[in-house]
Formats: structure tokens, sequence, C-alpha cells
């Protein structure tokens, strides 16, 4: 550990910062790398009178930083870490960075099974860093999961989150396209969750370099109308979900009313668009009958 006054720290913060950048970014570098926590970042703006512990010397997160800067990949790739929910998790760029607005799928969960010793099998279609899977796994420890990804590179990193954060042996991985490594789970399912690739083939092209250069196409493409995989999943899901088992799913923004009428057309029910923080209908959820 390295202690430096946090006068000097914020000096040297504020230097980082007027080269460019956010702050959010900084402050994921700060706390994956450096190992000072949002909370601690602002105790420091506080009281600047006392002293703090770097893991990394200032050379080190300056080094990073600018690298950063400078070809606009992922502060969280660059650190080989980000924290979902209350996970720290591995991310390279094998897998998407599991993003804030995606929390809100375990909020979901809790409302549908309100007990933490409820029992259930859920799958997770797409699992790229483990995080959904990992985090209700954890949240039900009677319950078993089942997270799927075409990309055997994704798997490898959600296996190791998995078992970097849990003690227990409630969640396995399968290789292979949606549903097909599930067949032996067929009409078993409590619940399906997949936040899908959906960003429509136009949108794609055009998305920002930090998102388009370094994150796996393979997470974020759609096809042409973004639809793709979505209508997919829905129409194979009757076949792995029980009577009345529950399937959540994450969208564009402006999906949400597509999503319910393939619902609707694959006779689902109890269909709802959940808003995230933002107001956005960012989550379409059924039961199945
Ligand atoms: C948007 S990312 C979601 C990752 C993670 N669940 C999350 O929420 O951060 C979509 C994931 O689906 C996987 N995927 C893409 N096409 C697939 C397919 N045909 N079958 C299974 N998984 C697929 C990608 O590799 C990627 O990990």
């Amino acid at each position: 550990m390295l202690s430096i006054s946090a006068e000097d720290f914020l000096f040297w913060k504020k230097k980082q910062l007027s080269k460019g950048g956010d702050q959010e970014a900084f402050a994921v570098l700060l706390d994956c790398i450096g190992g000072i926590s949002s909370s601690d970042q602002s105790l420091i703006s506080i009281n600047r009178g006392g002293n703090l512990h770097l893991k990394k010397n200032l050379e080190f997160l300056e080094s990073t930083w600018n690298e950063h800067l400078l070809n606009s990949c992922p502060i969280q790739y660059l650190c080989g870490i980000t924290f979902w929910r209350d996970l720290e998790l591995e991310v390279t760029n094998k897998v998407l960075i599991p993003r804030p607005e995606t929390e809100l799928i375990i909020d979901i969960v809790f409302n549908i099974f309100r007990k933490k010793s409820e029992k259930f099998l859920f799958a997770e279609l797409g699992t790229g860093s483990g995080a959904i899977s990992i985090a209700i796994a954890l949240a039900y420890p009677s319950s078993d999961g089942v997270a799927t990804d075409i990309d055997r590179d994704a798997l490898e990193i959600a296996t190791k989150n998995y078992i970097n954060s849990s003690k227990q042996s409630n969640l396995k991985f399968y290789c292979g396209n949606w549903w097909s490594p599930l067949e032996s789970f067929k009409g078993k399912l409590d619940l399906a969750i997949s936040n899908p690739p959906y960003i429509p083939k136009d949108i794609y092209e055009k998305l920002p370099k930090e998102v388009k250069n370094f994150e796996p196409k393979v997470a974020l493409l759609g096809g042409d109308d973004g639809l793709k995989h979505i209508r997919e999943i829905i129409q194979k899901a009757p076949s792995f979900l029980k009577e009345k088992g529950w399937l959540i799913l994450e969208n564009h923004f402006d999906q949400g009313e597509k999503v319910k009428q393939l619902l609707i057309k694959n006779k689902f029910t109890s269909i709802e668009i959940v808003k995230d923080l933002s107001g956005i209908g960012r989550f379409t959820i059924g039961r199945y009958k």
C-alpha cells in the first residue's frame, strides 16, 4: 500500500480529469486499480486533512488513464474488473461490460420470487460475464441455475467470476446457441432470463467507438431490426418453461411494444413492460400461459 496525502491526491486527480474523460470512468479506475472506493472518494473531498492508501502508484494509474483517453478503450477492460450490483467481476473484451440498467433485472426477479429461501430452476441465455446468473444464484441459495453462451471465452470468464463470488455450486454453464444446450431442461424451468444482443444493424454501425471498437459484436448486434435473437428466444421458450413459468427479456429502448406482441403471439400471459430508472421500457416480461 502506498500512502499519499489527500491534498496531493486531489491535486493529481484534478490534473488527470483536466485532460478529458468523465468522472465516472475515473472513479472506476480509482476503485478497481487504485483501491479507493467511491465512498472513500467522497470522504476525501470532505476531509482533506488525512492520508489515503493506494494499491498502485500514481504513475501506473496515470498511464492507464492516458491509454483510456488515447484509444477510447473502456476503463473496465483496462482495469480488467467491473462492479455490478454488489459483485466484483472480471471482464475482458470477450464479454460485454454489464450495464447499470441491467441491474434492475435482479429486482424484477426479487418481485417474482419474494422469499430468498424459494427453490426454483432458472436459465439465463447469453450470460456473458455471468453477472445476472451469479447474482440470482447467490440471492437464492436453494435454487439452481443454468447459464448459456455461444462464446466459449465468455463462458470461461463467467465460470471464473462464479467461482470467485460464490462458495456454492448451484449454477452450471453450457455452451451453445440459445436454448440448444438446454434440451434436458425442457418443460422444467420456472424462470428464463435473457439480455440478448438487440441493437438494430443501422444503429450498431453508428455506436460510439468505445463500444463498437471494443465490445464484442456478437453481444450487441440483433440483426436488421434488432429482434432476430429475441424472436428466436421467445418462439422456443414455451418448450422449456413450466406452466406459468416466467420469461424476462431486456430489450432496446423502443422495442417493448414489439416484444410484447411477440409474447402474446406465443401464448404468454401477464405481460408487462418494465421501465428502467430513466423511464425507458427496458424489460418485457411474461408467463407461459
Ligand atoms: C448483451 S450480451 C449480455 C451479457 C450479459 N448477460 C449481461 O447482461 O451483461 C449478450 C450475450 O449473448 C451471447 N450470445 C450472442 N448470440 C448468442 C447465441 N446465438 N446463443 C447464445 N448466446 C449468444 C453473447 O456472447 C453475449 O455474451
